[in-house]
């Protein structure tokens, strides 16, 4: 059974113009272990200038969000397609951000993985749960049940990679300790393994929450830990870059 490769993913949520491009490059200029990769994911405005600036590197753009229509009467929103058209080769879909801002359910989000793989970009999923969730006992249900639900049969047959973001870890600098990371993403093995077989047992499972370079090593050494989603320590190249560093190749 190959393990996955292992993916750093920034997430630049709602940050990045032009000036920030630097970054990129210099994201894109950085070395690391063979066998990692590593993307960026930057506002929806950034990609196509982000995947010109990246040509030539090893470094993969990605988009935040998508609608589930190819086109369509859907003001202010983006398909699968354009992230396609404009670079992209993955797509982060179902953020806690955007389940809580935008209503997304996991149907939403099961639709929006549909879109993803008709236009060819790999989805990374997220899950994760409260801190109401998780001092009630039920992180592991809660995260299974949304790894089941947001993810459709269709996946099984694409390349995809799920996400485990605790909602109460984003942002704040604090984090699960490494056996609470280690029992959530051995249950999302488990759910992938009993639904898609060797398929989900290939499948990378991220951390992501408040991942820095000062624990990025001790995170991603953590077993089923696949890789991290990075999102404020994703701005600064060097930080980035400090976390990747942490990541050993498949
Ligand atoms: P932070 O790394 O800023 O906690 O954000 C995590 C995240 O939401 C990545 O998608």
């Amino acid at each position: 059974m190959n393990a996955p490769a292992p993916l750093i993913a920034g997430n630049w949520k709602m940050h990045g113009t032009d000036a920030s491009l630097a970054e990129a490059r210099a994201v894109g200029e950085g070395a690391w272990p063979d066998g990692v990769r590593v993307a960026l994911c930057p506002p929806a405005t950034l990609i196509e200038r982000m995947a010109r600036a990246l040509a030539g590197s090893k470094v993969l753009v990605g988009g935040q969000d998508c609608h589930p229509e190819p086109q369509g009467a859907h003001t202010g929103d983006v398909s699968a397609e354009m992230l396609a058209e404009a670079g992209a080769q993955l797509v982060i879909l179902g953020h806690s951000e955007r389940r809580a801002a935008h209503g997304e359910t996991d149907a939403t989000v099961a639709a929006k993985v549909e879109a993803a793989l008709r236009a060819g970009l790999e989805p990374i999923v997220c899950v994760g749960e409260t801190l109401a969730e998780r001092e009630g006992g039920q992180a592991l249900d809660v995260v299974t049940r949304q790894v089941r639900l947001s993810l459709p049969d269709s996946v099984s047959t694409h390349p995809f990679t799920v996400a485990y973001e605790p909602v109460w870890a984003i942002g704040t600098g604090l984090t699960p300790s490494l056996a609470d990371i280690e029992a959530v993403h051995r249950a999302l093995r488990t759910a992938l393994v009993d639904r898609f077989g060797e398929t989900g047992a290939r499948v990378a499972i991220l951390y992501g929450g408040s991942v820095k370079p000062a624990n990025a090593r001790e995170i991603l050494a953590v077993p089923e830990v696949g890789g991290a989603l990075v999102g404020g320590a994703s701005l600064k190249a060097a930080d980035f870059l400090g976390i990747v560093a942490g990541a050993s190749g498949a």
